[in-house]
């Protein structure tokens, strides 16, 4: 029996060993020229992921010339992760924005694809004039809006409604043009917990491996809101309110897993796993249905590669905070751990265009 003295004698002159053979090791692999892709793991993907968006977005939270024209609009930025989420201070949005600022806090979203403020002190109205400044405003046809201002959604969770949020995804897949991003601010807040998390769909569709981002380029899937009509009860809708919702809100349309950004071209892992039909999936070159069993097998490895860490940042809400997220570069997962205390957020939506995919706008980055 080895005695504890021993083994730490026998653990140091280990040590010793072990680290001069790293450092031959190191010499030798700094004499080398290595791509990001050699300096990570192959079976572990994600923080490849990030690095290959952090070089893309020129190693640098943000670019220089939007932080030059934050500095002179007299934005502090604090970042919460390395390719996403950035809180912004310095700015009362009780006051009118002027075109300058709406541009400035534009580009922020772009960059850093979602935007945080703490303690603004708004009413829905004003909420809606802030979401105004970014386009039209989607209403949203399964949950009542503010009484005075039916673009504004109460997302109440307490006792008798658990958060159920507590997924990754994007919001509102089954429409035809989805929002482009949502404005979150929190009314009511747990005493713990209830934080949304947020990932950066890009950094996803870089970090993910490279047989299963081949495999799913040029796959599509169809889309419904089936989970809004009480798919395993009724819900409360009668059959004839839900056809008469249906002859109304297109139920069913086709969008790819890939998609590109319409403003920075970037592309994007684009899937909600709620609203996609799971035995829809098919390639756009030909149409063919890939069947049930190969579908299922796609979305459960697509929805793997949002739950890594590395790709998130997380938010913790204070009373007045405001999220505001493009729902082209990110998803979300709104943590359910405040039961039985309540948590109230308003939303507001502006409205998207229809996804695409445009096969080549990454292909000369990923092999660059
Ligand atoms: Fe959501």
């Amino acid at each position: 029996m080895v005695t504890n003295a021993q083994y730490n004698k026998m653990a140091v002159k280990t040590a010793e060993k072990v680290h001069k053979a790293r450092q031959l090791w190191k010499q030798n692999l700094q004499r080398q020229t290595r791509t990001i892709e050699q300096k990570f793991p192959k079976n572990y993907r994600p923080g490849f992921g990030v690095a290959m968006e952090y070089e893309r977005m020129g190693n640098q939270h943000i670019s220089e010339e939007l932080s030059d024209l934050s500095l002179s609009l007299n934005l502090r930025l604090e970042h919460l992760g390395i390719t996403l989420g950035t809180l912004i201070h310095g700015l009362d949005l009780a006051k009118p924005l002027d075109d300058n600022m709406v541009r400035c806090l534009r580009k922020i979203l772009l960059e850093r694809k979602v935007i945080f403020f703490r303690n603004q002190v708004i009413d829905p109205e004003e909420l809606v004039r802030f979401a105004s400044y970014f386009g039209e405003l989607d209403a949203f046809p399964f949950g009542k809006g503010n009484e005075k201002n039916p673009f504004v959604l109460e997302i109440i969770h307490g006792e008798e409604s658990p958060g159920n949020q507590n997924g990754w995804h994007t919001d509102v897949t089954w429409m035809e043009n989805p929002s482009l991003g949502s404005v979150a601010q929190c009314i009511v807040l747990p005493p713990y917990g209830g934080d949304t998390l947020f990932s950066d769909s890009h950094a996803c569709y870089l970090g993910m491996p490279t047989k299963l981002r081949d495999k799913v380029r040029y796959i599509w899937g169809e889309n419904d809101y089936r989970g809004f009509l009480g798919e395993h009860s009724s819900g409360g809708l009668s059959e004839e309110l839900v056809n008469e919702i249906k002859s109304v809100i297109p139920f069913g349309v086709n969008h790819p897993l890939f998609r590109t950004h319409p403003e920075t071209k970037k592309t994007a892992l684009y899937i909600n796993p709620s609203f996609i039909r799971p035995e829809s999936l098919y390639d756009i070159r030909n149409d063919n249905k890939l069947g049930e069993s190969v579908s299922k097998t796609i979305i459960s490895e697509l929805l793997k590669q949002h739950n890594q860490p590395e790709y998130t940042c997380r938010f913790k809400w204070e009373k007045g905070s405001i999220a505001f997220w493009d729902n082209r570069a990110v998803q979300h997962f709104a943590t359910s751990d405040y039961y039985p205390h309540q948590r109230v957020l308003r939303r507001v939506t502006i409205s998207g265009d229809r996804p695409y995919f445009d096969s080549e706008s990454d292909d000369t980055y990923l092999s660059g």
